[in-house]
C-alpha cells in the first residue's frame, strides 16, 4: 500500500513539474506573434533585373519619374528600414531576419542571402552572406522595386508601350498591398480574434465596410494561401493613393495616376480624415443634472480605427473644467486592442471604431456639486505607440508619440439650470 502511494506521489510530482517547465519555457520564449507565410518568408529576388535600368534605386526611377519619387520620399514606406521607433523595436526583439522581408524586402538590401530554413515555422532561416549586398538601397526601406519589380519585369496598371523597362500588366493592384500587410495568426497556440495587424481582416468583418468608395474590378486573381478570391476589392490603393492626373514621366502623356503618399497613423491630417467626433448636450436625465455625449464614428477607414500594429490606440477624455481650466472631473477611456501575450496569445478585448458604427460616451454633470464650473471640453488623441513600450524598448522619440485628432468645448450656462 505504502509502496503505491508513493508512487502516485512521484508521477504527480513529475507532472506538475513539467507543467511548471512547460510554463516557464511559454513565459521566456520568443513570441513569434503571426505565421511567417509564402508571401514574405524569403526576400524579393533581384536576380533578373530589366537590362534597360542601370539602378533598381528609388533614386534610380527618380531620373524620369521624379513626381512619384518627390511623394515616396515623404512617406513612411521610405523610412521603413531608418525610422527610429521600428530600429528600437527590431533590436528590441532580437534582431530578428524575419522583420527585413517587409522592412527591406529586396535581397540586395540584406546583408544576408536566405538558403533554407532551420525551424518548420520559418523564423530561423539558414543565412550565407550576400555579395548584392547594397547599404544605400538598404535605407530606402519600401524602395520602388520592391512593390513594382517581379521577375524582370515592372508592374503597373497600364501596360504601357512607350516605358524602356519591361512592363507587365497587374489587373488590380490593391494585390501589391497584400504582401506586407496582411499576416496570419493561426497556431495551436494562439486564440486571436482577429489577426495580429489585422487591417484586411477587420475589412472583411465589418459589413458594408467599402460602400462609400468607388468600387473596383474584382477579378481575384488571387490564390496563395492568405488571399481570398475578391479580396482585391478592398480598396486599400483607393484610400491610401489619392487620383492625380499627370504624366508618368516629365513630358509624357497625362494620365490618372496614383499618389504615392500612404498617409496613415503617422499624419494627423489622414486620422482626422477617418474620424467623425461629435460633442453635445443631450436632454436633462433630472432636474439640476445636465447631460453630454461625445459620439465617435470611424466614417472615413474600411478597417478599424486605429488599425495595424497592435500599439495604436485612441484615447478620449471629457472633463468639467472651472474658469482657470482647472480638472473638475475627468472620464477617460482608451479604444484599443487588448491581447494577453503570455503564456498563450488570446485576444482579450477590442474597443476601437469598425466603420459606421457610433461609440457614445456619456457624461453627467450635477451642477449643484461643481459650482465653480464653466464648460464640458472633449478631446481625443491618437497614440501610435504606449508611453510604458516607448520606456521599455528605450525608443527617445524626437517626434511626439501621440497627438490631438479632437478638440470640442461647450460653455455651461449657468442661467439656464438655476
Ligand atoms: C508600397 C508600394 C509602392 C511603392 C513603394 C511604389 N509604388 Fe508605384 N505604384 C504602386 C501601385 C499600387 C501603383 C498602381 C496605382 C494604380 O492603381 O493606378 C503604382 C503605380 C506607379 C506608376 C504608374 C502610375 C500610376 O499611378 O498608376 C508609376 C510611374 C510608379 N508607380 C512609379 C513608382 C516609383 C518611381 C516609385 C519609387 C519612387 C514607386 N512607384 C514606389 C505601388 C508602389
Ligand atoms: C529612362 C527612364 C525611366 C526609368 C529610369 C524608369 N522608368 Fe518607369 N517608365 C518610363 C516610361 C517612359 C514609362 C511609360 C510612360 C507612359 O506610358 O506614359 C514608364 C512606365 C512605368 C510604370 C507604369 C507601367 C505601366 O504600364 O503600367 C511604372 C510602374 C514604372 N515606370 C516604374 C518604374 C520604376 C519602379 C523604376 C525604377 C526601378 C522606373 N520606372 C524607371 C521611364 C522610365
Ligand atoms: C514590401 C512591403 C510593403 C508593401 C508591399 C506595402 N507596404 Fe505599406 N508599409 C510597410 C511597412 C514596413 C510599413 C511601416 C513602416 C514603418 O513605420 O516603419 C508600412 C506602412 C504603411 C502605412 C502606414 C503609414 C503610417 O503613417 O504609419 C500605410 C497607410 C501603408 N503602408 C499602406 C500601404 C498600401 C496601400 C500598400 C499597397 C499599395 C502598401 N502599403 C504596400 C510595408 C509595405
Ligand atoms: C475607406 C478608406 C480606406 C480604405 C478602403 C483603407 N484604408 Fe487604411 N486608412 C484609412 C484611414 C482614414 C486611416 C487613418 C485612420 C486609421 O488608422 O484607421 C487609415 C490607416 C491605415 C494604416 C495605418 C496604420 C498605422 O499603423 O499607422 C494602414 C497600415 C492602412 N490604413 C492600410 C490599409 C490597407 C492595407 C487597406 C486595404 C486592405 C486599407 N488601409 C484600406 C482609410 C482607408
Ligand atoms: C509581413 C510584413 C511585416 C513583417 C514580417 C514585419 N513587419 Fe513591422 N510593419 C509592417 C507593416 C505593414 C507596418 C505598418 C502598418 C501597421 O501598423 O500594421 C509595420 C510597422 C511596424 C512598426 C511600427 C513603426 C512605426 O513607425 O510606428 C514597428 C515598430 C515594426 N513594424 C516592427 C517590426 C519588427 C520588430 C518585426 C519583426 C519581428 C516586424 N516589424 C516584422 C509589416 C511587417
Amino acid at each position: 500500500m505504502m509502496h503505491i502511494r508513493k508512487k502516485k506521489t512521484v508521477v504527480v510530482g513529475v507532472v506538475l513539474l513539467a507543467l511548471l517547465a512547460f510554463l516557464v519555457w511559454r513565459l521566456i520564449r520568443p513570441m513569434d506573434i503571426f505565421v511567417v507565410s509564402k508571401a514574405f518568408e524569403r526576400p524579393v529576388s533581384t536576380a533578373v533585373t530589366p537590362a534597360s535600368l542601370p539602378s533598381l534605386s528609388a533614386t534610380g526611377c527618380a531620373a524620369c519619374h521624379p513626381a512619384f519619387y518627390r511623394e515616396w520620399s515623404t512617406s513612411i514606406h521610405s523610412q521603413a528600414w531608418t525610422d527610429p521607433y521600428f530600429q528600437k523595436d527590431w533590436r528590441f526583439d532580437g534582431q530578428q531576419q524575419i522583420c527585413k522581408n517587409c522592412h527591406i524586402p529586396l535581397d540586395r538590401q540584406q546583408e544576408n542571402k536566405v538558403v533554407g530554413f532551420k525551424d518548420k515555422g520559418k523564423w530561423h532561416p539558414i543565412l550565407a552572406p550576400n555579395p548584392a549586398f547594397d547599404r544605400e538601397l538598404q535605407h530606402e526601406g519600401v524602395t520602388c522595386a520592391a512593390c513594382h519589380l517581379r521577375d524582370g519585369k515592372i508592374l503597373g496598371p497600364y501596360a504601357s508601350k512607350s516605358a524602356p523597362h519591361p512592363v507587365e500588366k497587374i489587373a488590380n493592384t490593391n494585390e501589391i498591398c497584400f504582401k506586407c500587410h496582411v499576416v496570419s495568426g493561426k497556431r495551436w497556440d494562439t486564440f486571436y480574434r482577429i489577426p495580429p495587424c489585422g487591417t484586411v481582416a477587420e475589412i472583411r468583418n465589418t459589413p458594408g465596410a467599402n460602400r462609400s468608395t468607388p468600387p473596383v474590378a474584382a477579378n481575384g486573381t488571387a490564390g496563395s494561401e492568405i488571399f481570398r478570391p475578391g479580396d482585391a476589392a478592398l480598396n486599400c490603393v483607393q484610400c491610401h493613393m489619392p487620383l492625380v492626373e499627370r504624366p508618368l514621366v516629365v513630358g509624357g502623356k497625362v494620365r490618372m495616376v496614383r499618389r504615392h503618399l500612404w498617409r496613415g497613423g503617422h499624419d494627423p491630417a489622414m486620422v482626422k480624415q477617418g474620424l467623425d467626433a461629435v460633442l453635445r448636450e443631450a436632454p436633462a436625465p433630472s432636474p439640476g443634472q445636465r447631460s453630454f455625449t461625445l459620439t465617435l464614428t470611424n466614417t472615413g477607414a474600411a478597417h478599424y480605427l486605429p488599425t495595424g500594429t497592435p500599439d495604436r490606440y485612441l484615447s478620449a477624455s471629457i472633463r468639467l473644467v472651472d474658469r482657470n481650466g482647472a480638472v473638475l472631473r475627468e472620464d477617460h477611456h482608451t479604444l484599443r486592442r487588448s491581447i494577453m501575450w503570455r503564456p498563450f496569445i488570446v485576444d482579450l478585448r477590442d474597443t476601437r471604431l469598425p466603420r459606421w458604427q457610433p461609440r457614445v460616451f456619456r457624461f453627467d454633470v450635477d451642477s449643484s456639486r461643481y459650482p465653480t464650473a464653466v464648460a464640458v471640453e472633449a478631446q481625443v488623441r491618437y497614440h501610435l505607440v504606449d508611453e510604458a513600450r516607448r520606456k521599455r524598448i528605450g525608443y527617445e522619440n524626437k517626434e511626439p508619440i501621440a497627438y490631438e485628432v479632437f478638440h470640442a468645448r461647450i460653455a455651461l450656462d449657468r442661467e439656464k439650470t438655476n
